[in-house]
């Protein structure tokens, strides 16, 4: 096609009226993984299809310090940044502050899953636009579970009695540096997600159910968290208490960990040439306490959202439906492997041969369990952040889990007041 031609074809898939003014915009995105160089490679071709230019503005792969920027700039009404890359619980926090996408997305909405639609849509406004979801997987060394004659982990025991055994026979064999399991356990957004997982999968609940009331104060979680206490300095490294995704990726990718627990983004680049494991690892859903539970992924996934402070909305929303397009989800998938938010794509032969975890990571995320951002609303960070550090304490030694669970349960009650 001439370019020309694929001008009007992307103007037409993309809604847009009038390129004739080109906009210089800007884009807030995150580190991790390959992220911010596969979007620029897909800005490189909305530049040359619509004449716009984008510039990155790069952010720590930390959701919580991602927050904390937005919420300053926000706040300050910041015409900077156009356009944001969101976590799915935002959207009850930070609503107010984008533009509705409702009017200029209603050609394509309905190819999205209407409950992550649902997820971003606050008071009626839909506020972001997919552009991948995410549940967690637990990854483990295929060729060592062989080697040693032992079953993928169904339960958490399980799992730990598996990671101690080849964690000290390779040891034995000269391997210094292994370790059984990584995890995030740095005290920031990704520990509530694994502590959500521990909890959930061990019928202690979610933090806070979906009608309000705080449960977290439970036998059952409390158990949860202190099984896990005990694996730390055993079959955790001590560092894992400050590990985020990609620290947890650097030892599982340099071959020193037999599992792992991390977002599929993890996958392709774990298949990567310059990867120590490429070839040498599975995914399958994260155990739970008996292994008859319920499965218990947290649900995660990033967005994008208009600011409304930004002076070229058109273009902006127009760079928005690019990036979160079918035909853009599909190269993330196949390059990223980060799950689609378009159900078809997980029918796409490419796909799955490229990625052939993700056909049947459909229904693990659709059954993953969302953080309680949606009921506790704009409380949501505080309540989160209440929680991580309740759950990090106790990984660190300082107080036991029903202690600070009691505590949290106090903080979380004051904080809630008459109602969320
Ligand atoms: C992943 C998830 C996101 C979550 C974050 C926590 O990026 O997609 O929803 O908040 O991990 O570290």
């Amino acid at each position: 096609m001439t370019l020309f031609l694929r001008t009007l074809t992307l103007c037409a898939a993309i809604g847009a009226a009038d390129f004739a003014v080109a906009a210089e915009l800007s884009l807030a995105a995150n580190t991790t993984g390959k992220n911010v160089n596969f979007i620029r490679e897909q800005l490189d071709i909305f530049e040359k299809e619509t004449g716009h230019r984008v510039s990155l503005v790069t952010m720590p792969p930390s959701s919580s310090e991602q927050f904390s920027q937005y919420r300053l700039w926000l706040a300050a009404g910041n015409t900077d940044v156009d356009v944001y890359q969101t976590d799915v619980i935002w959207a009850p926090q930070l609503a107010d502050q984008f533009v509705d996408l409702t009017e200029a997305t209603k050609d394509v909405v309905g190819d999205y899953f209407p409950t992550i639609i649902a997820s971003q849509t606050v008071n009626g406004r839909l506020v972001a636009m997919p552009m991948f979801t995410d549940a967690p997987a637990l990854y483990y060394r295929k060729d060592l579970l062989e080697k040693y004659g032992k079953a993928p982990p169904k339960t958490w025991d399980e799992l730990a009695a598996t990671a101690k055994e080849i964690q000290e026979k390779e040891r034995a064999a000269g391997q210094a540096d292994i370790w059984g399991y990584v995890f995030q356990g740095n005290a920031y957004e990704g520990l509530t997600c694994n502590a959500l997982e521990w909890i959930k999968s061990s019928g202690g609940g979610q933090i806070v159910e979906p009608d309000g009331t705080i449960s977290v104060n439970n036998e059952k979680a409390a158990a949860a968290v202190e099984r896990i206490k005990e694996w730390i300095g055993a079959i955790s490294p001590q560092g894992v208490l400050a590990y985020q995704e990609e620290e947890s990726r650097g030892v599982w990718q340099t071959g020193n960990a037999v599992f792992m627990r991390n977002w599929p983004y993890a996958y392709a680049l774990g298949n990567g040439d310059d990867s120590a494991v490429k070839g040498k690892f599975e995914v399958m859903p994260l155990p739970t306490a008996t292994g008859g539970e319920e499965p218990s992924s947290t649900l995660g996934g990033w967005n994008l959202s208009v600011s409304k402070y930004s002076d070229e909305q058109e273009a902006a929303i127009a760079l928005v439906k690019f990036l979160t397009s079918k035909g853009v989800q599909k190269q993330r998938a196949l390059q990223l492997s980060q799950l689609p938010t378009i159900a078809a794509l997980y029918d796409d032969a490419e796909i799955a041969a490229a990625q052939p975890f993700m056909p049947s990571w459909k229904p693990i995320f659709q059954s993953a369990v969302p953080r309680p951002s949606a009921v506790t609303k704009v409380k949501y960070n505080e309540v989160s952040s209440k929680f991580w550090s309740a759950v990090h304490n106790t990984l660190s030694g300082d107080g036991t889990a029903a202690e600070n669970l009691e505590l949290l349960e106090v903080e979380l009650t004051e904080l809630k007041g008459d109602s969320w």
